[in-house]
């Protein structure tokens, strides 16, 4: 039995997303993987500078519908930016002044939210700023970042999700002096490569399948092919010895286990926000939802490098974990093995230098710097329930869901706080902070693992865990517009893990 239902009644038939029911019929995934084995190249986003206008960079970004081409024999409705799915990387500067034009044309309102740049509230492009369809939003604001990645998504509330999922995201890379002294792989496409990743299920006429299911609400969606850069498994071909890969979980709510497939070790050298102070030698990175990292891929030996998953187990009981071991297998741990890309390197290898021992000096923020400590409990406590077939909701901030109408935290403008997350459930929720980069203090009381010793904008908070971060609130105090703090499981997000808090001189 296949029940339709029509999500997106504002984009018309064209884009309509088609949910269907548990025990649908959905595109297999050894179709996907009997499809990859034929596989695609790596499709690399277009590298968008803007263009300069006055001495601002302006970039022109089109919301937009699309077809999409994932998969043999049929077409998929998409969202993107200036595209049918994704959408360029943008090209930033620390201390140079861009202006985002954002046309909305996909027949509904959204928001574009430029995850964690450090800008004012009103140009943040969350649940605040909507652009109305037809519209044009054109924020201006300088880049005040150091080098890294980050990365642009829709924001709007309820529906983030569901845009999201659909394709409208796209990579922001920025440089800054200090980074262009390293020698780092840094020419786009050829040894510096960005990697989307995001996780979809298909129906088999191809159209997406979004949220259909308790399941998919109460654990996030979560796909069984993974696109990367759109594609299924591709193949990329080094010409150098070194790759920088420019790694961004794009996904709603998958979190990734990396690896090679010959647990070779490789270079992480930056986190969300900046690259690491030194580089570490790791044989897997771990991005939950709106994490990113970078690594250095060593292809001199001439062989294939086969990056894939591995499988993480994403729940625990915790401390405070509420249920027992054999409910665990519902939680879904994200634990299916995905190829992500095949690095072939060419007969002419052009040798990469040696990566520099040291990267980059951060700045230190002492504990006793901090002038309060706030406390953030997540919780999905009723939401336990429903999914047991009891009632709904649930998904809350210290007991609270999600309030547009609420400021649920004033921060004093320049203050350092220690933010300390605990998680109430047996569910990691990557927990996700705007305006500011945070340092993570612990974990339980113990230290961050090696790839989270840079500035970072979200971190997972394990089932039962607590994790502390502290931040400086700086330069932008607004009392009426807020910022998001939120879990990054998109689905989590609209269904009301999320608050506001704004900076006030
Ligand atoms: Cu990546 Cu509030 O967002
Ligand atoms: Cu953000
Ligand atoms: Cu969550």
């Amino acid at each position: 039995m296949i029940t339709r239902r029509t999500l997106l009644t504002g984009l018309g038939a064209g884009v309509a997303l088609t949910a269907l029911g548990t025990g649908m019929r959905s595109y297999n995934n050894n179709r996907a993987v009997a499809f990859a084995r034929n596989p695609a190249k790596l499709p690399i986003p277009p590298l968008d500078k803007g263009r300069m206008e006055k001495g601002v960079r302006i970039f022109d970004l089109a919301l937009q519908r699309g077809q999409s081409a994932f998969l043999p024999g049929s077409k998929t409705p998409t969202l993107g930016v200036n595209g049918a799915y994704l959408g360029p990387t943008l090209a930033l500067n620390d201390g140079e002044q861009v202006q985002m034009r954002v046309t909305n044309k996909i027949g509904e309102p959204t928001t574009l939210h430029w995850h964690r740049l450090h800008i004012p509230a009103k140009a943040d492009g969350g649940p605040h700023q909507i652009v109305e369809p037809g519209e044009t939003w054109s924020p201006t604001f300088k880049i005040m970042q150091k080098a890294s990645m980050f990365w642009y998504h829709p924001h709007l509330l309820h529906k983030t999700g569901l845009h999201a999922y659909m394709g409208m995201a796209g990579a922001m890379i920025v440089r800054d002096a200090q980074s262009s002294q390293l020698d780092l792989p840094s020419t786009y496409g050829v040894d510096d490569i960005p990697i989307v990743l995001q996780d979809k299920r298909f129906a088999r006429n191809g159209q997406l399948i979004y949220s259909s299911s308790m399941h998919d609400r109460m654990m996030g969606m979560k796909g069984n092919v993974l696109l990367v850069n759109g594609a299924i498994a591709p193949r990329f071909t080094a010409t150098t010895s070194k790759l920088r890969l420019r790694l961004l979980n794009g996904s709603n709510a998958r979190t990734y286990n990396i690896g090679l497939a010959d647990n070779r070790a490789f270079e992480i050298i930056a986190g969300d926000g900046s690259l690491l102070p030194v580089p570490v030698r790791h044989k897997r990175v771990l991005l939950s939802p709106g994490e990113r990292a970078e690594i250095i891929v060593d292809v001199a030996d001439g062989q294939t490098a086969n990056l894939v998953t591995y499988p993480y187990k994403t729940t625990g009981g915790g401390r405070r974990g509420m249920m027992g071991g054999g409910m665990m297998g519902m939680m879904g741990d994200d634990n299916r093995r995905f190829g992500i890309l095949k690095i072939d390197p060419s007969k002419q290898l052009k040798t990469s230098p040696a990566i520099p021992r040291r990267l980059v000096e951060l700045p230190v923020l002492a504990e006793s710097s901090a002038s309060k400590t706030r406390r953030f409990v997540l919780d999905m406590g009723m939401g336990m329930g429903m999914m047991m077939g009891g009632g709904g909701g649930g998904f809350t901030v210290n007991g609270q869901e999600m309030d547009i109408n609420r400021i649920d935290e004033r921060v004093k403008l320049g203050a350092t706080e220690i933010w300390e997350i605990s998680n109430n459930s047996p569910m990691a929720h990557p927990f996700h902070i705007h305006d500011i980069q945070f340092r993570i203090l612990d974990r339980d009381g113990k230290p961050p693992r090696g790839q989270e010793t840079g500035l970072k904008d979200t971190v997972l908070v394990g089932g039962g865990e607590t994790v502390r971060v502290i931040a400086k609130f700086e330069d932008f105090a607004d009392p009426q517009r807020p910022y998001m703090y939120h879990c990054h499981i998109l689905e989590h997000e609209d269904a009301g893990m999320m608050g506001q808090f704004t900076v006030e001189a």
